[in-house]
C-alpha cells in the first residue's frame, strides 16, 4: 500500500515527510476534521503494516511521534467530550459484565444492518463494504497491542476471543481472510487498504479510534470496553447483514463472513464483557471508568457512521 491521498494542508505536508528519509515536525493545524483524520490514520499505519512508500524504520520516528501525539491527544479529548462519565467500583468481575451488557444494551442508535436487511440496493451495500474494509482487512488487529499489558486472566481470555479472530491456527479461517474472500467474490479489491481514499471520516474515525486505544497502554481499560461493545453488538447485526446480502444475491462466501458472526460473536461478548473486561475493572478498578468510554465511544462512532451513511442512502432515494 502506498501513503493515502493527503484530505489538506496538514496531510499532505505530512506524508511528504514521512516519505523522506529525514522527516520533520509538521507543525500545521488541520484544515479539516478529514484531513487531521487520514494524517492520524497514517501514523497509526506505520505500526501496523505500513507503506510501500515509507521506510520502516519510520515507525519509531520522533519528528513523526511528535505529530502523532498531538493529534491523538485532540482525538482522545474530542471522544471523551461527547461521553458522560460512569463509575464503578466495588463491584465483581461478574456484575460489571452485566452492567456492561446493560450499559450497551441501553444505547440506542440507527441501524446499517437493518436498511441492508431489508432496503439498500447492491450498490450502496458495495460502498458499505468498501468503506467497512478499511477495519476488516485487519479484523482484531487492533486488540493484539493490548495484550502483554493484562493479568493472566484476563490476558488468557483475551487470547482465546482473538485465536477465534485469527482462525484457530487455520489461515483460511482468519476473520480477515473471510472478509478478503467475500470481498473478492462480489468483485471488489481485497488488498489491504485498498478503500481508505474513499473512506469517509466517519469511518477513518472509528478505525482511529481502535488504534489509539490499543496503541496506548493507559488505554487499556478503553481497548477491551471498545472490544466489548463490538462484540456485543454483532451477532445479531451479522444476521441482518447476512439476510440482506441473501436478498440481494450477492457471493454465498460475503454471506458467510457475517454468519460465521452470528455464532462466533455472541460467544466473543461473553468472553469480552465477562471474562476480561469485567477481571480487568476488578483487578485494576482505576480502569473501570474507562471500560466504559470505550464502550460509549464504540457505539456512538457507530452511530455516527451510520447516521452518515443513511443520510446518503435517503438523499439519493
Ligand atoms: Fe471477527
Ligand atoms: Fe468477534
Amino acid at each position: 500500500m502506498l501513503t493515502p491521498k493527503a484530505r489538506g494542508a496538514l496531510s499532505a505536508a505530512l506524508f511528504e515527510t514521512m516519505r523522506s528519509s529525514d522527516p520533520r515536525v509538521v507543525d500545521v493545524e488541520p484544515e479539516s476534521a478529514d484531513d487531521a483524520a487520514i494524517a492520524l490514520w497514517a501514523l497509526f499505519e506505520l505500526h501496523y503494516r505500513g507503506f510501500d512508500d515509507v521506510e520502516d524504520g519510520m515507525e519509531w520516528h520522533p519528528a513523526l511521534l511528535t505529530v502523532r501525539h498531538r493529534l491523538a491527544g485532540d482525538l482522545e479529548r474530542r471522544l471523551r467530550e461527547r461521553w458522560a462519565p460512569y463509575a464503578v467500583e466495588g463491584r465483581t468481575a461478574a456484575e460489571i459484565g452485566s452492567e456492561l451488557f446493560a450499559y450497551i444494551e441501553g444505547h440506542d442508535g440507527p441501524s446499517l444492518a437493518r436498511a441492508v436487511q431489508s432496503s439498500a440496493d447492491a450498490d450502496q451495500v458495495l460502498d458499505l463494504l468498501r468503506w467497512r474494509s478499511v477495519y476488516h482487512l485487519k479484523e482484531a488487529d487492533p486488540t493484539a497491542w493490548v495484550v502483554p499489558r493484562l493479568g493472566a486472566r484476563a490476558k488468557a481470555a483475551l487470547m482465546e476471543l482473538q485465536f477465534d479472530e485469527y482462525g484457530n491456527g487455520d489461515p483460511e479461517r482468519l476473520h480477515h481472510r473471510l472478509w478478503e474472500r467475500g470481498m473478492e467474490a462480489v468483485g471488489l479489491r481485497a488488498d489491504y487498504g485498498a478503500y481508505v481514499d474513499e473512506a469517509p471520516l466517519e469511518a477513518l474515525e472509528q478505525n482511529n479510534a481502535m488504534s489509539l486505544f490499543g496503541l496506548s497502554r493507559a488505554l487499556r481499560g478503553a481497548a477491551l470496553g471498545h472490544l466489548a461493545a463490538f462484540e456485543a453488538t454483532s451477532s445479531l447485526p451479522s444476521r441482518r447483514m447476512a439476510q440482506g446480502l441473501e436478498r440481494l444475491g450477492m457471493a454465498p462466501e460475503l454471506v458467510a463472513y457475517y454468519t460465521e458472526h452470528v455464532e462466533a460473536d455472541a460467544v466473543h461478548e461473553q468472553l469480552a464483557a465477562r471474562d476480561i473486561c469485567g477481571v480487568l475493572a476488578q483487578e485494576e478498578p482505576a480502569l473501570g471508568p474507562d471500560v466504559f468510554f470505550g464502550a460509549f465511544t464504540c457505539l456512538d462512532l457507530e452511530d455516527r457512521f451510520a447516521t452518515h451513511v443513511l443520510g446518503l442512502w435517503e438523499a439519493a432515494a
